[in-house]
């Protein structure tokens, strides 16, 4: 009879293609699944019953900020608790490699950590220090423009030269070399709001032979949607690369109801060229304190504050009356700082969510002491609330989005897939119970739901916690493949 390490037995099998569940049994051997099938006769010195639980290829964090995290706390329990075996890093222009500081790190690079967080100055030492750190989760990393800003030029609000450009490019290239999955921007904010279109697209140039995608945040989600999309298109365009356009909103109480323009522009878009998105499912954002964002109307917590740390959880408007002044004037006392903005309509968010073209990214602040629910609860929310719940989505598109969609957009080699021959990153758990527990008031809390967690053919996390083992390797660029 034929053996093997781990044989989960009798699952309902959910293979990450979006198709129907089957019922099959999984064969687990040196890190790999070596055979699905029904009613297999192998033997193993571990059996799972699996009767009547939901066994999904590894869940894949697509937007994270979880560049250091994956070093300094390499538990990750705040993903391996979701069902997440792999997280990509390096969103929204900011990356934690190849960065050399002068100073403290500009806003938002702040998210990811404190100048002592910078130390990789090359993307191949931040890959050595994923492999001496080991995480609990697999890690995949783009770079990101603001980063490579920070690198080579005096001031972040003028748009780079050309042998500044040229600088930066080399050591994308560099990265790219060293398997990083392509580029991402953050051109709302400050520090790169001063780049030019064709900035990025000069510095983009390298992305298309190496087969690698552009992925952004857009220069804005506000009143001026459609043209900041139409210029991450007119980049993927020219440079011959796909985009992801990060955390695709509608932001701002003046552009609710949006949500069926922004999506028919990538609808029109994605006919001709490579492009999707990737929501989390929640109707308010966070990311650090932004003056431009301060709106009376719209419910604001500061989540930090290096003014007065003690504010943490506080509402901005709980604290302008109690310093008698206003909502603009106290955001501008706590700074730097960081916040969740509540200005996103739930229905808004529900339409992106369940578009054929959106991914999942959860977009977790790990640093912030209290967080947006969202670095706690995105997996199990879409699969608990909006799945089952609500029905918004199917279950096998949902766990698609989440799996095989992802692996396949991002070139990750043989993973996102129940198949065999593939890596052994597998999600077993209750459909019937999967849910999430973080909220906004008590953010810090683990999902319900999750019976199994396998990174790379060892057992991680089981419904009583993290086992304490730790087998997350460093995910080098694959092959992208985009099925529109
Ligand atoms: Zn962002
Ligand atoms: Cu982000």
């Amino acid at each position: 009879m034929l053996s093997c390490d781990i044989l989960i037995r009798n699952a309902s099998v959910l293979d990450g293609s979006g198709a129907e569940s089957e019922v099959l049994d999984v064969a687990l051997r040196d890190g790999r699944i070596c055979e699905v099938g029904s009613a297999l006769e192998w033997t193993a010195p571990s059996v799972v019953d699996a009767e009547g639980l939901t066994l999904a290829p590894g869940f894949i964090d697509v937007h994270t900020h979880d560049d250091i995290s994956v070093i300094r706390t390499p538990a990750m329990l705040p993903k391996l608790s979701q069902g997440v075996t792999t997280v990509i890093v390096g969103n929204c222009g900011i990356s934690a490699a190849p960065v050399t500081l002068q100073g403290e790190p500009p806003d938002p690079m702040n998210l990811l950590g404190n100048a002592d967080a910078f130390c990789y100055p090359t993307f191949a030492a931040y890959i050595e220090a994923i492999r001496d750190a080991q995480p609990a989760v697999n890690v995949a990393s783009l770079v990101g423009h603001t980063a490579l800003r920070n690198n080579h030029m005096d001031r972040l609000d003028r748009t780079a030269t050309e042998p500044e450009i040229t600088a930066m490019r080399s050591q994308l290239s560099e990265a790219l070399e060293a398997g990083a999955l392509g580029l991402s921007s953050g051109l709302a904010y400050r520090s790169a709001n001063g780049a030019s279109t064709d900035e990025v697209m000069e510095l983009a140039q390298p992305l298309a032979s190496a087969g690698a995608v552009y992925v952004t945040h857009m220069r804005t989600e506000a009143d001026g949607i459609l043209d900041a999309m139409s210029e991450a298109f007119e980049i993927g365009r020219l440079c011959h690369v796909p985009v992801v356009l990060s955390h695709l909103k509608c932001a701002g109480i003046a552009n609710w109801g949006r949500s069926d323009e922004v999506l028919r522009a990538l609808e029109t878009v994605r006919t001709m060229q490579p492009a999707g998105c990737d929501c989390y499912p929640y109707a308010a954002g966070s990311s650090t304190l932004d003056l431009e964002q301060v709106d009376e109307r719209v419910r604001i917590t500061i989540t930090w504050s290096a003014q007065d740390p003690e504010v943490a959880g506080l509402t901005l408007a709980q604290i302008a009356e109690a310093w008698s002044v206003t909502q603009v004037e106290a955001a501008q006392r706590l700074q730097p700082a960081g916040a969740i903005y509540h200005s996103i309509s739930e229905a808004d968010m529900r339409r992106i969510l369940a578009h054929p073209a959106t991914m999942i990214g959860s977009d977790g602040l790990p640093n912030d002491p209290r967080p947006h629910p969202r670095l706690w609860g995105t997996f199990p929310r879409v699969l608990g609330r909006y799945c089952r719940d609500q029905n918004l989505i199917a279950l096998p598109e949902a766990v698609h989005k989440m799996t095989g969609m992802p692996a396949q957009r991002f070139g990750l080699a043989e993973r996102g897939f129940v198949r065999k021959g593939y890596c052994a990153d597998l999600s077993l758990f209750n459909s019937k119970k999967i849910i999430d527990t973080a909220t906004f008031a008590d953010p810090i809390r683990a999902a319900e739901g999750i019976v199994g967690v396998w990174v790379n053919g060892v057992l991680s996390y089981t419904a009583e916690g993290a086992t304490g083992k730790r087998a997350g390797h460093f995910i080098p660029r694959g092959k992208t493949a985009w099925i529109q």
